[in-house]
């Protein structure tokens, strides 16, 4: 059973401006569950206290439900009406009641993956955003907190396990096999943080004690099979709660902190208070299952959910229109935190890289938003790469304007002033000025204006003294025709390449006018300028620089990420000048290539991550129409003169022995992907070898890591190595689910002519599912990726992609509707790809019963 038919027709569009507080509070909820997977009776008792001046009903919202009885302080009550899907309860003039309501819902055929949902054979919930109104009737808006108390029943054989949000403060045996716990969290909290989860797991226990000596019992709980596979989280999870004391003074809250992962889960993860709930994908990990870039994301989203505890729990969201208040800041803090735990400066490249790859693209379109959206339809399509990655570049800009001292005052006025409330952007924002000691007037449009600054560079010289002279334009975006320049810290420095003469150290300049210019100093020839360093800002550097400027900076600069920039600049100009049948400048990009590989031994991690090529969307992306086709040649090409050149280092890299699976260290780490890289060089030759070579490294890899990136490079190609390698993988991995969605994403990002063919081919085997989002991204978030196969020039990509969001809109709108993005680039291609793309986008806006999610980005896109 789906409800995608009870969304409106005409899509109803929520305004932030619209904003009123809630006419009641509800200061204390019991829920009472009889567990089932086919059905579960929920009793909610909702103790509530009017807020408004004036009588006013009492609106609960729903989503599917219908009451079974409403009564009002313990008597049945009659005064109560359906408007559409929501319950409103006349209260007459009262200023308090409590009222209970009984509902009944269907955890098994809840396919949305929101609210009360069965996976596995367990029941567990997803409740952010509007997820709770699937449960019971609730105001179900983040500025109504609660403190909960939580009684489970259910059959003790199938779910032996029973947790909720806090404490268990008592549990018992019932009738017919039955058992029960009751749950209590004193934090009062809004109805999304809410939690249960019902089945039976296992868990691994460890304990923390606080700064201030409580001692926090940990447990991770998984199916049984996994146990080893948790204690990389539980790690992480250790090392959070440390990191936050030591960095932000916060402390943990309750005495027990619990995680389940669950393999059917729309997102990442939730960080219901006390009880995240987790995509399996970030929780298990072990060597010969997980690659370093699993390890990481495991670590990275623990830190997230724990953090959230702070920044969202003891503070929460006023209304969803703050909702960057909690993810920007949350993703800073655990950018931070990864960048502590390991290479700083390979975090901020790969955190740039997401944001250049995800949120840039989606700031150019037709669904750009401002971190703090002005108005939605379906408020799941803004958990987007602007409210989370652009979010945490405007806490990090803060950072950085106000040095880290300032900063922490800001955020422990923050902290200490809404410590239990509701809070708002503006509100942590006046922290920032009031702790921080600084004027944020115009550093505001950061909340209100969409779109990704560009600052056009030049430099001008006046009697031996250099300048450095900036224009910020901000391009218009939907809904926004006319900007403003943006308050930002650039930081920059300048240097003379001959060694001699003087030099700019690292400078911190505020931008605030849309022109703007700064003095660099006394120089005897132009210097080189590294501008941007560390990315201060989320913005697009428009400077011209000659290719021998740019390998001087990629050697030289002493900014590990300028140095990388500098790199990336270099091979980025000669392949759009490739793309467009012009040399470039190849020799200068090995020589830069070849001089930053012989730093591999120091740091392999960067030295991997400066020598990749851009990849072909970024290509795209400074293209004024992208030509996949050819951005794809040229890419290929440069990667074999790149191969060619520099074959015998290529080998030398793989001739040394692997570092041990189990070694995670940053080194061993750095080496493994530098291995990647190398076997992904040598493959782009054509050599003959490379395909057996690959096999080996394939067939003797001690851990995923190896494991994978050999069968990655196997699946581009056309050898037997490479049929005999999948065959083999499939086989091995066949019932591990995290490992076989590596299996179909390997096969999505093939670089062959006949991937459209390939994965539409997969979406027919038994293994693919629509029923589970980590499968449906595997294959067809993978392909979406894959620039020129989902461009194939007949649009066979599209329709594949179209049919996609057809057939999952029905049975899980959220994740359906998350596909959507890419084809609503279409302005970015040729006419003959935009009529292709748009005809799909139509085709899926012309089924019936559409969902409010998947209408709202199709007919966004349209636009
Ligand atoms: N707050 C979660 C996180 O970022 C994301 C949950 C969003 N879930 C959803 N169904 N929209 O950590
Ligand atoms: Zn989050």
């Amino acid at each position: 059973m789906t409800d995608a038919s009870s969304a409106p027709a005409v899509p109803v569009t929520i305004h932030r401006g619209d904003y009123r507080p809630p006419e009641w509070q509800i200061p204390d909820i019991a829920l009472d569950f009889a567990l089932g997977i086919k059905e579960t009776r929920v009793t909610a008792a909702l103790s509530a206290v009017r807020a408004a001046d004036a009588p006013a009903p009492l609106l609960l919202r729903g989503d599917g439900l219908t009451p079974a009885e409403v009564r009002v302080d313990g008597a049945v009550w009659n005064d109560w009406r359906m408007d559409g899907s929501d319950l409103v309860v006349d209260l007459g003039d009262r200023t308090a009641a409590t009222v209970e309501v009984d509902t009944l819902i269907h955890p098994a055929t809840n396919t949305q993956l929101m609210g009360l949902y069965a996976s596995n054979g367990m029941l567990c919930t997803q409740c952010e955003a509007e997820g709770f109104r699937r449960i019971t009737f609730h105001p179900d808006r983040p500025d109504v907190l609660s403190r909960y108390r939580v009684r489970l029943a259910g059959d003790r054989a199938r779910f032996p396990i029973l947790l909720s949000n806090g404490n268990c403060i008592a549990s018992g045996e019932g009738e017919d096999g039955t058992h029960w716990a009751l749950w209590e969290d004193p934090w009062p909290k809004p109805s999304y943080l809410f939690a249960l989860v019902a089945g039976d797991l296992v868990v691994n226990r460890d304990s923390f004690t606080t700064m201030s000596g409580r001692k926090v019992d940990l447990g991770i709980w998984v199916r049984d099979g996994d146990l080893d596979r948790t204690h990389h989280a539980m790690a992480a999870l250790k090392h959070s709660m440390k990191w936050d004391e030591e960095v932000y003074g916060r402390e943990y809250d309750l005495d027990r902190f619990n995680i389940v992962a669950v393999s059917d889960f729309n997102m990442g993860a939730m960080e219901n208070k006390g009880l995240n709930i987790f995509n399996t994908r970030y929780i298990l990990a072990d060597p010969d299952t997980a690659t370093d870039m699993d390890y990481d994301g495991v670590e990275g989203v623990v830190a997230h959910e724990y953090f959230h505890n702070w920044s969202g729990n003891r503070v929460t969201c006023r209304d969803w229109f703050q909702l960057s208040l909690k993810e920007g800041f949350t993703v800073y803090r655990d950018q931070s935190f990864s960048a502590a735990m390991g290479s700083p400066a390979v975090k901020r490249i790969e955190d740039v890289r997401v944001l250049r790859a995800a949120q840039f693209p989606e700031d150019a379109g037709p669904l750009a938003h401002p971190i703090r959206p002005d108005s939605y339809q379906e408020i799941s399509n803004f958990y987007t790469a602007t409210v989370y990655n652009k979010g945490a570049e405007v806490i990090r800009m803060m950072a950085t304007l106000l040095g880290p001292e300032r900063f922490r005052r800001g955020t422990d006025l923050y902290f200490d002033r809404h410590d239990g409330e509701a809070a708002t952007c503006e509100d942590f924002i006046r922290a920032m000025e009031e702790g921080g000691g600084i004027d944020l007037t115009q550093f505001r449009r950061w909340y209100e204006q969409a779109g990704t600054p560009k600052l056009h560079l030049t430099l001008a010289q006046e009697g031996g003294e250099w300048f450095l002279d900036i224009v910020q334009t901000v391009p218009p975006t939907p809904g926004q025709p006319a900007k403003a320049p943006m308050m930002m810290p650039l930081r920059l420095a300048a240097f003379a390449m001959d060694g001699g003469g003087a030099a700019l150290p690292d400078t911190l300049v505020t931008l605030t006018g849309a022109a703007q210019r700064v003095p660099l100093g006394a120089f005897a020839a132009r210097p080189a300028l590294s501008v941007n360093r560390g990315f201060s800002a989320p913005v697009i550097v428009d400077y011209e620089r000659a290719p021998g400027e740019l390998a001087w900076l990629a050697a030289h600069d002493d900014d590990p990420f300028a140095r990388y920039e500098a790199l990336q600049q270099l091979m980025l100009d000669t392949l759009v000048a490739a793309v467009s049948g012009e040399a470039g400048n190849r020799d200068a990009v090995i020589g830069a290539v070849a001089r930053t590989l012989a730093g591999a031994a120091d740091d392999p991690a960067f030295v991997a991550e400066a020598v990749l090529l851009p990849s072909e969307a970024f290509i795209g992306d400074q293209m004024v129409t992208v030509d996949p086709d050819a951005i794809r040649s040229a890419r290929m090409a440069l990667q074999g003169a790149i191969g060619d050149a520099l074959e015998g280092q290529w080998r030398a890299i793989l001739g040394n022995p692997a570092p041990a699976a189990t070694d995670l260290s940053p080194a061993a780490k750095g080496r493994r992907r530098l291995r990647g890289v190398a076997l992904a060089y040598l493959a782009a030759t054509g050599k003959e070898d490379v395909a057996a070579l690959a096999f080996g490294i394939f067939s003797s890899a001690d851990g995923m890591t190896e494991r994978q990136a050999a069968l990655a490079t196997l699946a581009h190609g056309d050898s037997d190595e490479r049929a005999h390698a999948l065959d083999i993988f499939y086989q091995r991995y066949r019932d591990d689910p995290l490992v076989l969605d590596k299996w179909f994403q390997v096969q999505a990002w093939s670089l062959r002519s006949d991937t459209v063919a390939a994965v539409a081919a997969l979406a027919q085997h038994p293994d693919f599912t629509l029923a589970n989002p980590n499968r449906v991204r595997s294959l067809y978030g993978a392909f979406a990726a894959n620039q020129a196969a989902f461009h194939q020039a007949d649009g066979a990509g599209y329709r594949l992609l179209a049919d996609l969001v057809i057939a999952l809109d029905p049975k899980n709108p959220q994740t359906a509707a998350r596909m959507i993005p890419p084809l609503g680039r279409w302005k970015r291609f040729d006419v003959a790809r935009q009529a292709l793309m748009k005809t799909e986008l139509e085709r899926i806006l012309a089924q019936p019963g559409l969902s409010r999610d998947t209408t709202e980005q199709a007919s966004k896109s349209l636009m």
